[in-house]
């Protein structure tokens, strides 16, 4: 029987935490969340990292890429999110056009998406390119994390969504991406749909822990979209994805018995009303 923990017992977990526990060859478990309610879940079933990720632009809005999403959008996710976690890390994407124009630009949207919405990191998408931007955003307090391979604010670029870097040469240049991540000061790396060797040549190489999707086993940490493996998102079925419920099949099941309950008369029942 699990027992709760008070919230003077539970203890954070910290950018140095991920470090440690690379460094003891412990996995590190990430999850996106969203909202103040799923985070609550999410968090109480113990991952250590919770990203609110960009993909809420697709996921609770709809929107067919990551794109749309905006900096007070994110803020509003990363909020609620924030309320309903006490132990895990949170860390939450800074949007397509908040840190690409300009390293000025991007401090100032990362200073307030951390001050606004109380959360721990933030995640950007790209490599040398972005290294003088995420150098000032270090400076100025705040713990980055990198993401490489598939970087979905990229997929105007990239045409697809397919496996990124299985060609030599694009390969070396996210290994020198990865590289420069680190330099720069990162302190973790997401590495998204490639293939399985190359993020083990990289985790191998970088001190730092990286977390994979969709990029094998020999990865650091594992990250899922929180929808995705709680089976809320029927129509996705990547072959990375591994699904751990059917909320689709239990959510339509209790929505249809709610309904016919009401239509027969049947809800409320006497014990159901005051
Ligand atoms: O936005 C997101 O959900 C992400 C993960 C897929 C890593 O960036």
């Amino acid at each position: 029987m699990s027992v709760a923990k008070r919230d003077d017992e539970i203890k954070k977990v910290t950018a140095s935490k991920l470090q440690e526990m690379k460094l003891k060859g412990e996995k590190i478990s990430m999850l996106t969340a969203y909202d103040f309610t799923m985070a609550t879940l999410i968090d109480q079933g113990g991952v250590d990292v919770i990203l609110v990720g960009d993909s809420a632009s697709n996921v609770m809005a709809g929107y067919d890429t990551t794109l749309p999403i905006t900096v007070d959008e994110m803020i509003y996710h990363a909020s609620s999110v924030v309320r309903g976690v006490r132990r895990a890390l949170v860390v939450c994407d800074m949007p397509f056009g908040s840190y690409q124009v300009e390293a000025t630009e991007g401090v100032r949207n990362a200073v307030r998406m951390v001050q606004k919405s109380g959360c721990d990191a933030l995640k950007l998408e790209g490599g040398i390119e972005i290294v003088p931007t995420v150098r000032r955003i270090i400076e100025a307090g705040i713990p980055v994390m990198g993401h490489l391979g598939l970087t979905p604010q990229s997929i105007h670029k990239f045409g697809t969504y397919a496996v990124r870097a299985k060609e030599e040469a694009e390969a070396q240049k996210l290994l020198d991406d990865a590289r420069a991540l680190q330099e720069a000061g990162c302190f973790a790396l997401v590495l998204e749909k490639i293939p399985a060797a190359l993020a083990k040549q990289v985790t191998e190489e970088l001190q730092i822990p990286t977390i994979g999707i969709g990029a094998g086993h020999a990865t650091d940490g594992q990250v899922l979209v929180g929808q995705d493996m709680l089976g809320m998102n029927q129509g996705f079925k990547p072959k990375f994805l591994r699904r751990y419920a059917n909320l689709a099949e239990n959510i339509m099941q209790a929505v249809s018995a709610y309904s016919e309950d009401v239509k027969r008369g049947d809800f409320p029942n006497e014990n159901e009303q005051y």
